[in-house]
């Protein structure tokens, strides 16, 4: 299977079936609340994370209700996460929308993510299964402890790789491995097959989260829906930066830290385009590629000879964990 789109149609009744269970979350509480619930239910954005869940059930057996409801928690909680993290990053767009914090403004958006993240919670509960709502809370907790850690390194630019890896193992990397694992731990199959998908997840995850951090300086907001460049404008140091500000000759490093000194307020649009264009003209954005992708094929060896499940729905997930590496969007 070569196309992304071939794997996604594997699942596509699945997809079906959790956008209908989301759909049926708005509650009637009140004009003002509900639209704004609602406003925050418009999934959009890849559904990257029930994508791997529903491939990883049919992988290793039969799609159920609890997968259905443990994908739309997932996707709401990353939902819930990425309107809150609109606020820490002073985003106004997300998913080719307005951001909540931005339409309406960021108390709105505290408590709009909560709500999601709370539906989300009420949700798993009907799965009456107190072991995968463990799983996805120690997930959800990772996330917040990860946009933590990161939100400390705010101006610290000589931070380490593995400083920056602790981060997005914790930002990122859990809501993935948490869906490939579900998809597996709700088929039934033994707690080594279990933990064989969840390792899958996360190191995708942690690729995964590589090439955002490439996007936020090479990326177009037209393609990827959401607002650029906000690293760079809010000092967070990722891995492009830490490693251009690492290799470059010492007169690039100059006039670049010269550009990140003060506070947010002095980082203009154009000092961080102009930031993003230094990094991108230089090999950093090549060499992360080129980790990524040897990340991305450890994580394939370790499921490709997974032999007991369904076999096109293994290459399904082959073909998404490929396409991380090469999105775009
Ligand atoms: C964006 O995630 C946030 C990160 C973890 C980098 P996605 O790129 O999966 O966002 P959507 O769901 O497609 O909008
Ligand atoms: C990812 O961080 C956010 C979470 C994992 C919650 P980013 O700040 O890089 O995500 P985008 O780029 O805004 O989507
Ligand atoms: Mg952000
Ligand atoms: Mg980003």
């Amino acid at each position: 299977m070569q196309n992304v789109k071939d794997a996604y149609s594997l699942i596509s009744e699945d997809l079906v079936a959790m956008e209908k269970m989301v759909s049926q979350l708005v509650s009637e509480v009140d004009p003002f609340v509900d639209g704004v619930v609602r406003y925050g239910l418009q999934l959009g954005g890849k559904r990257l994370r029930p994508v791997l869940l529903f491939l990883a059930a049919r992988g290793t057996g039969e799609v159920t209700e609890s997968h259905i409801r443990a994908a739309a928690a997932i996707e709401l909680i990353h939902t819930a996460t990425l309107i809150h993290d609109d606020i820490l990053d002073g985003a106004s767009i997300r998913r080719r929308l307005a951001t909540i914090n931005f339409k309406w403004d960021s108390h709105v958006a505290v408590l709009a993510g909560d709500i999601l993240l709370t539906k989300a919670m009420e949700l798993l509960a009907d799965n009456d299964d107190i072991q995968g709502f463990r799983r996805i809370t120690i997930a959800c907790r990772q996330t917040c402890e990860g946009e933590l850690l990161q939100n400390g390194t705010i101006g610290k630019f000589t931070i380490s790789e593995e400083e920056y890896t602790k981060i997005i193992s914790r930002k990122t990397a859990p809501l993935l491995a948490c869906s490939t694992e579900l998809g597996a731990y709700y088929s039934g199959v033994d707690s080594a097959a279990v933990e064989l998908f969840k390792c899958f997840g996360q190191q995708l995850g942690i690729a995964f989260q590589m090439i955002d951090d490439v996007l936020d300086l090479a990326g177009k907001t037209d393609i990827t829906g959401k607002t650029l460049r906000t690293d760079i404008m809010n000092r967070k140091p990722t891995l492009p930066l830490i490693l251009y500000l690492r290799k470059a000759s010492q007169s690039n490093i100059d006039e670049v830290m010269l550009r990140l000194s003060g506070n947010r307020e002095n980082i203009s649009e154009t000092t961080a385009d102009w930031i993003a264009d230094r990094i991108c003209n230089s090999d950093i954005v090549n060499e992360i590629q080129q980790l990524a992708i040897t990340i991305i094929n450890l994580a394939i060896e370790s499921i490709a000879n997974y032999s007991s499940g369904n076999i096109q729905a293994i290459a399904g997930l082959i073909t998404v964990a490929k396409f991380i590496t090469s999105r775009k969007i």
